[in-house]
């Protein structure tokens, strides 16, 4: 009754886990055959989450971080507010997980929560005339919006391609806490299009997996680089350095959980098996 949490582990990730382990090795080598191995499975583990979330691999980049949605929303927030300090105000929907709201807080941010619809068929959800309403009000201010696909305390889901439109025609960016929609509906980041996209591992199936952020790369490049360290970079000097100019390496610094990502993207692929229309059809069913 607490898969909202955390779900229990999916056997394929059991399976998946102890597959990998007699492999385990650290990445980024070919020294030797487990190396091989970690190394083109991991790549399979990003290609597989770019996949199973509908994201154009030639548009985003997908990281795996540390602490679920939460390394993630607080990476974006950091980042953002870096890299657009001009831009002082941060939408913020009213239905937000603490991961996806207390990052955004800030003394320099003025945080604007977003009002929900009272009634009707959206009764629940982000109120869009309010969010036009706060667009103009706020012209020219806002750095980006944080809202959730799926709401974790109603169940209830957000219209993430119109709040994308509207937020874009605005200048500003989004991101989408997805951490409780990847396993009970379609993903599209090809339609919604937003600029951040986060989930957790934990909660597709997958004990012992990282969060996920698929972020597009061009909104990316504008950051200023955060987690640096091994693997992020091409050449380094006593006084300089050079970011790699590849994805995800660039935004992917330090040993990565490799053996649970590449469980996380077992789980993934058997969900894309399943049929996350099923999955949304049989949930939805009276
Ligand atoms: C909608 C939503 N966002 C974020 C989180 C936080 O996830 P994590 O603890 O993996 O960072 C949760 C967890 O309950 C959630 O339901």
């Amino acid at each position: 009754m607490d898969s909202a949490a955390s779900p229990l582990a999916a056997k394929t990730a059991m399976d998946t886990i102890q597959a990998v382990l007699p492999h385990y090795s650290n990445t980024h080598s070919y020294v030797h055959q487990s190396a091989k191995i970690s190394t083109q499975a991991l790549a399979w583990a990003h290609d597989t989450v770019l996949e199973f979330v509908g994201a154009d691999p030639a548009v985003f980049t997908s990281i795996f971080t540390g602490a679920g949605t939460t390394a993630a929303t607080n990476r974006v927030a950091r980042g953002l507010r870096a890299a657009r300090p001009e831009k002082d105000v941060v939408f913020v929907s009213s239905m937000e997980h603490h991961a996806n709201d207390l990052p955004h807080r800030h003394p320099k941010v003025t945080l604007v929560h977003l009002p929900l619809s009272g009634t009707g068929a959206h009764a629940g959800t982000t109120d869009m005339a309010a969010l036009e309403a706060l667009c103009d009000e706020y012209k020219g201010r806002v750095n980006y919006l944080a809202v959730s696909a799926v709401s974790n305390v109603t169940g209830v889901s957000n219209p993430i391609a119109e709040i994308c439109q509207l937020a874009h025609q605005h200048q500003i960016l989004v991101l989408v806490d997805g951490a409780q929609c990847v396993t009970h509906m379609p993903t599209e980041l090809d339609q919604w299009q937003p600029d951040f996209f986060a989930f957790s591992g934990h909660k597709a199936y997958t004990p012992c997996s990282p969060g996920v952020l698929v972020a597009r790369k061009s909104v990316l490049q504008s950051l200023p680089e955060q987690d640096l360290g091994g693997g992020s970079v091409d050449t380094v000097g006593y006084f300089d350095y050079q970011l790699s100019s590849s994805y995800p390496e660039r935004e992917q610094s330090g040993t990565p959980n490799i053996v649970g990502a590449i469980a996380l993207a077992s789980v993934l692929q058997e969900l894309k098996t399943v049929g996350m229309d099923n999955v949304a059809a049989k949930e939805s069913r009276k």
